[in-house]
């Protein structure tokens, strides 16, 4: 480079930008994105028990053809900082990967793979969308990793089902979208007489579920279905429903409607709960919002006093919510099938 070059850049004030923004903004998103394929592929996890060679992760990948692309994308992660490469072998090195790697962290792991996934894009796509590029549909997500993710906020959704499960009396539990089943069984092993159907609209994610269940030794008690809620032909038996982060999947002006058909699945008296993200949370999920806006399915995230009203107007009573995160936007919904016998509501439960 000769000193007019040098003095050139000097001046320019594009260099300083330019380092600015790649330490700030390229290399977390490299990073982030880096480190959502490993968890993804399953190299985190694995790397985890032991350090390994290219051959051995190519295999594990099932990676017949290129071998040079895995090993040029590994190289990336150890330029990034999180693997590391001795001896012929790689392993996990930076604090980030290590975290990921652990299994109790696969919630995490999951809301990660969401964010560069499904976030990302539609970060980048929202403009096109809203020019009348092609709507982003279901086969745009990975329902197993958004059933996965979801389990960030677990003990809040937990917390909300133990304030609704009878625990000593027999009870039949209608679980819509049920995505891993992890709340089905919370409620399964809060009573052990209740018996529960967990439905699910996708086919993968009912059968990862099913196959949860059976793992869980529940599959006598809880039965796993692909169903759609809104094509549910069944007598009013299910003492209680619940719905967990899902009424952003049907659009707004359809939500009544769908809350009427879950209140006439309910026997006199049975309950709703529902529990969802709604307007005004975190910048994550006015993300997740935008996603549905940009969606040939579902709606916005709901707002609250809306919701209560749509609650009320599908015919339920004593319709009450509250939030399950102190200071947060995450809500329980809970509203009473009225069992026309007594005529009051039951008491209070959230
Ligand atoms: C964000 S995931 C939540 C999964 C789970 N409830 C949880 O909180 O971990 C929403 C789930 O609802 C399911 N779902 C959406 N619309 C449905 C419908 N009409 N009937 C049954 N399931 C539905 C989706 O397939 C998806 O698995």
């Amino acid at each position: 480079m000769n000193v007019a070059t040098l003095a050139k850049l000097a001046r320019s004030r594009q260099v300083p930008l330019l380092a600015s923004l790649a330490r700030g903004l390229v290399t977390p998103v490299y990073r982030a994105s880096f480190l959502a394929a490993a968890s993804g592929n399953g190299v985190l996890r694995r790397l985890a028990v032991r350090p390994c060679d290219l051959d051995t992760l190519a295999n594990a990948l099932d990676v017949r053809e290129d071998r040079d692309v895995l090993r040029a994308w590994l190289d990336i992660g150890v330029r990034l900082g999180e693997l590391g490469f001795d001896d012929g072998c790689y392993k996990l090195r930076g604090r980030a990967a290590k975290a990921l790697g652990r299994p109790r962290n696969d919630a995490i792991a999951a809301a990660l793979e969401e964010v560069t996934r499904f976030h990302l894009p539609v970060l980048l796509e929202a403009p096109a969308i809203a020019r009348g590029g092609k709507r982003l549909t279901l086969r745009d997500q990975d329902g197993a990793v958004i059933a996965r993710s979801t389990q960030v906020i677990r003990p809040f959704v937990e917390e909300a089902v133990d304030l609704v499960v009878e625990r000593h009396e027999p009870r039949r539990l209608l679980e819509v979208g049920c995505g891993s089943g992890v709340y089905a069984r919370h409620a399964a092993l809060l009573n052990p007489r209740l018996t529960a159907l967990a439905i699910d609209l996708q086919d993968d994610v009912a059968a990862d579920a099913a196959a949860n269940m059976a793992a869980w030794g529940l599959a006598d008690r809880v039965e796993v279905r692909r169903a759609d809620v809104r094509d549910l032909d069944m007598e009013p038996v299910f003492d209680l429903v619940t719905m967990h982060n899902n009424i952003y999947y049907f659009p707004t002006d359809e939500r009544v409607k769908v809350l009427e058909r879950v209140r006439s699945l309910l026997a006199p008296g049975g309950r709703l709960l529902l529990t969802t993200p709604c307007r005004g949370g975190p910048v994550g999920m006015e993300v997740l919002d935008l996603w549905f806006s940009c969606a040939d399915f579902g709606g916005p995230l709901p707002d609250a006093a809306e919701l209560v009203d749509q609650l009320r107007s599908a015919g339920f009573t004593g319709v009450r919510e509250r939030r399950l995160i102190p200071g947060g936007e995450f809500r329980a919904f809970v509203g009473t099938h009225r069992d026309p016998e007594h005529g009051t509501d039951v008491e209070e439960l959230i």
